[in-house]
């Protein structure tokens, strides 16, 4: 089946569908990734490609480097903080906003690896649970843009060290990585049922 089904019931049922498919191939993930090192790095049409790589290149490609990004982003943020906590251009609320957007991210990504991403594979685009995650990126996008804002369109102040630059210039990474990220689920990923 590969419509998008209407019902709660038909949702809840697929949910728990999902789930015994997650018990039934807890490896899928390991699989995918293989298949996602195989192709990463290179110009393809993933409009053309089959869900299952397209799913694959996103946890290797995307998912996997967002728990990287915002774990070093973190870490660098406390080191600039510490050295320009004075500076009258350093943003106080950049860390908290970054754990708290690590937080949604990644409980966001769970659910799509757990529940969503199986369910693709086997054929099923279920209403809700595709929804959800679409109303997710909507909220990721915002998080985006106060980013944006809290780090003055990722320019630091002149006189900024070098682990600042740094920083702003692997802020502005992670917003492209993220932006994609959600294109891809939005535009051609949910889209293929
Ligand atoms: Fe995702
Ligand atoms: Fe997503």
């Amino acid at each position: 089946m590969s419509a998008r089904t209407e019902t709660s019931n038909d949702i809840a049922s697929e949910s728990a569908n999902a789930i015994d498919l997650v018990n039934e191939d807890n490896s899928t993930t390991k699989q995918h990734t293989h298949i996602g090192q195989a192709i990463s790095g290179s110009n393809i049409n993933w409009e053309a490609q089959s869900p299952i790589k397209l799913i694959a290149h996103i946890i290797d490609n995307f998912h996997e480097k967002h728990r990287m990004q915002f774990q070093q982003l973190i870490q660098l943020t406390k080191a600039v903080k510490l050295k320009n906590t004075d500076h009258c251009d350093y943003p106080h609320h950049l860390e908290s906003h970054l754990s708290q957007m690590k937080y949604e991210l990644e409980e966001h990504m769970m659910k799509e690896e757990a529940i969503l991403f199986p369910m693709i594979m086997k054929g099923y685009y279920p209403s809700g649970p595709i929804s959800v995650m679409e109303a997710e990126h909507l909220e990721h996008e915002k998080a985006l843009e106060k980013l944006t804002t809290l780090t003055n369109k990722f320019t630091p102040p002149h006189d900024a060290d070098e682990d600042w630059q740094r920083l702003y210039a692997k802020i502005h990474e992670l917003y492209n990585d993220l932006n994609e990220h959600i294109h891809l689920e939005n535009n051609i990923l949910f889209m293929q049922g």
